[in-house]
C-alpha cells in the first residue's frame, strides 16, 4: 500500500496553537520534514513541532533557500518532491512542518503540486495564521461589521504598498524585513504612526511587540515579524 503525504501547519510559535489533528498525526508518520533556509539556521516549524513526533520516526531537514530564482526553486521542489514520492511508494507516511499555516505563503505549497501531479494521497492540516495569533495577543480585531482586510508581502521595491494602504481599512504586512525603512516612510507619509504594530517572533520566548517606526526606519527587523495597519485606528483606543 502506497504511503500518505500530509501537509502539517504547526501555527506561528506557541506549541500550544496547533490542532489536535496535527498531533496525532506527528504522532503516527514514518517521516517528518523540516523546511530549512540555510543549513545553520535551526527549523521554527520543528521547534516548535518537534515535541509532539513520534521518536521513532525519521527526521529529514531540506533545504529552501531563500531566491529570487523562480526556475531554480521550482527544479529544488521538483527534486525534493521526488525524494518525497519515493518514500511514498515505499508506503511511508510523511509529514512536512509548516510555520503557520500551509496555504499561506508557505514552502510546502511548492512542493504539494508535484505530488498531487504524481497522484500521491495528500492532506493538508490547518494552522493557525501568524497574523491572526498576532491579532489575537493584541486584543485587536481584524475586521469589524463591512471593515476590508488586506494581506501583503513585503517585497524590496515596495510598488503595491501605497495602494494597499489606501485601499484596505486592514493591512497584514508579512515579511516586513524585505525592506522595512520604505515601509516606515509609507506609514509616515499617510499619518499612521499610531495606527499599526510590529510583532517579531510571536507566541515564542523572544516574541517583542513594538510601535516604534524608528525599529522599521533602521531595518532592524526580525524575519519573522508582521506589521498590522488600522487604518481608522485601533478598535479599543
Ligand atoms: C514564509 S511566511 C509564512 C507564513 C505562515 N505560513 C503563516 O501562516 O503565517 C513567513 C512570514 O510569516 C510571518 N510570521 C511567521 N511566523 C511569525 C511569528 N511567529 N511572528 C510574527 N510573524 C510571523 C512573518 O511575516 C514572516 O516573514
Amino acid at each position: 500500500m502506497k504511503g500518505k503525504f500530509y501537509g502539517i501547519g504547526v501555527g506561528p510559535g506557541d506549541p500550544e496553537l496547533i490542532t489536535l489533528k496535527a498531533i496525532r498525526i506527528l504522532g503516527t508518520v514514518d517521516v517528518v520534514i523540516s523546511p530549512e533556509s540555510a543549513p545553520s539556521k535551526k527549523s521554527s516549524a520543528l521547534e516548535i513541532a518537534g515535541r509532539y513526533v513520534h521518536g521513532d520516526a525519521e527526521l529529514i531537514s531540506l533545504s529552501f533557500p531563500m531566491t529570487h530564482d523562480r526556475e531554480g526553486r521550482e527544479r529544488l521542489c521538483e527534486a525534493h518532491a521526488s525524494r518525497i514520492h519515493g518514500m511514498l511508494e515505499k508506503g511511508k507516511k510523511v509529514a512536512f512542518l509548516t510555520l503557520g499555516d500551509p496555504m499561506l505563503y508557505s514552502t510546502y505549497s511548492y512542493v504539494l503540486k508535484y505530488l498531487l501531479t504524481m497522484g500521491d494521497a495528500v492532506e493538508s492540516v490547518p494552522g493557525i495564521t501568524s497574523f491572526c495569533a498576532i491579532a489575537n495577543k493584541m486584543n485587536e480585531p481584524l475586521a469589524q461589521a463591512g471593515e476590508t482586510v488586506g494581506i501583503i508581502p513585503m517585497s524590496e521595491n515596495g510598488t503595491h504598498l501605497p495602494h494597499f494602504m489606501d485601499e484596505f481599512d486592514t493591512l497584514v504586512v508579512m515579511k516586513p524585513s524585505s525592506n522595512g525603512p520604505l515601509l516606515a516612510q509609507a506609514i509616515e507619509d499617510r499619518g499612521q504612526q499610531q495606527n499599526f504594530f510590529i510583532v517579531s517572533q510571536c507566541g515564542t520566548g523572544e516574541e517583542e511587540v513594538s510601535r516604534d517606526l524608528g525599529t522599521l526606519r533602521e531595518g532592524k527587523v526580525h524575519y519573522l515579524s508582521t506589521v498590522i495597519i488600522k487604518r481608522r485606528g485601533f478598535a479599543h483606543e
